[in-house]
């Protein structure tokens, strides 16, 4: 199986309909679904938060990768693994207290997950990568879909490639923000293997944009 992952956001889903929309996503072969929680303060916009993770639970045997862009993430790690989140991936920003977080994560029986915006230097996690199963670089500025993926954090992706080869270390490099069969390439290229894509999938035919993510990454 390859290593390679993708993981549609249901920020771009119908959200009166994500019973059916989970549905169309197991369909289609991906392996993630990736679910932004925004709370209107670490980013300006509003998304949903636990209660629907655990809605949507019972409907889906696909991994629910959740990506917090909540402010203070460890007062809502229990909620995420009560309500069936497997991956909880959380911002260096967002908290003062990153190390004891992405073990708590752990503990609660998630795969930990940290991420930084673009604008964040790779060394503000450095001293936490021997706990994070993943690592999420934002290749957009957090808080809304369809924005522009930025071409500059190719070599951030690499030079994080670099740092886990010189650690040892062999979590997966997830990459959020202007995925599409162009932007996917530079990324992977640079060593992401985890891709988020939300309006690209949602905006036309699911399972063909799946297929030419795909074929990228075949090939
Ligand atoms: C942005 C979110 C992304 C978003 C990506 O804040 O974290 O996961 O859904 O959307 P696209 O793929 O449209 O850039
Ligand atoms: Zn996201």
């Amino acid at each position: 199986m390859s290593h390679y992952k993708i993981a549609p956001s249901i920020l771009a889903a119908d959200y009166a309909n994500f019973e059916t929309e989970l549905k169309r996503l197991e369909e289609t072969g991906v392996e993630y679904v990736h679910i932004d929680v925004m709370d209107g303060h670490f980013v300006p916009n509003i998304s949903f938060g636990a209660d629907v993770v655990a809605a949507m639970r019972p409907h889906s045997k696909l991994v629910f990768d959740c990506h917090l862009m909540v402010s203070n993430p460890e007062n809502h790690i229990e909620t995420f693994a009560r309500a069936g989140a497997d991956i909880m991936t959380i911002h260096a920003e967002a908290t003062v207290h990153i190390h004891g977080a992405l073990q708590k994560i752990k503990a609660a029986g998630m795969k930990a997950g940290v991420v930084i915006n673009p604008g964040t230097p790779l060394a503000s996690i450095e001293h936490v990568l021997n706990l994070a199963d993943q690592v999420l670089l934002m290749t957009v500025n957090p808080g809304f879909g369809g924005q522009a993926y930025i071409p500059e954090m190719a070599d951030k992706i690499a030079a994080l490639a670099k740092m886990r080869q010189e650690k040892g270390l062999d979590f997966d490099i997830e990459v959020d923000g202007g995925i599409d069969d162009k932007t996917i390439r530079s990324a992977k290229d640079a060593g992401a293997n985890v891709f988020v894509a939300g309006s690209y999938l949602f905006k036309s035919d699911l399972q063909t944009g799946v297929n030419a993510l795909r074929a990228v990454l075949n090939d």
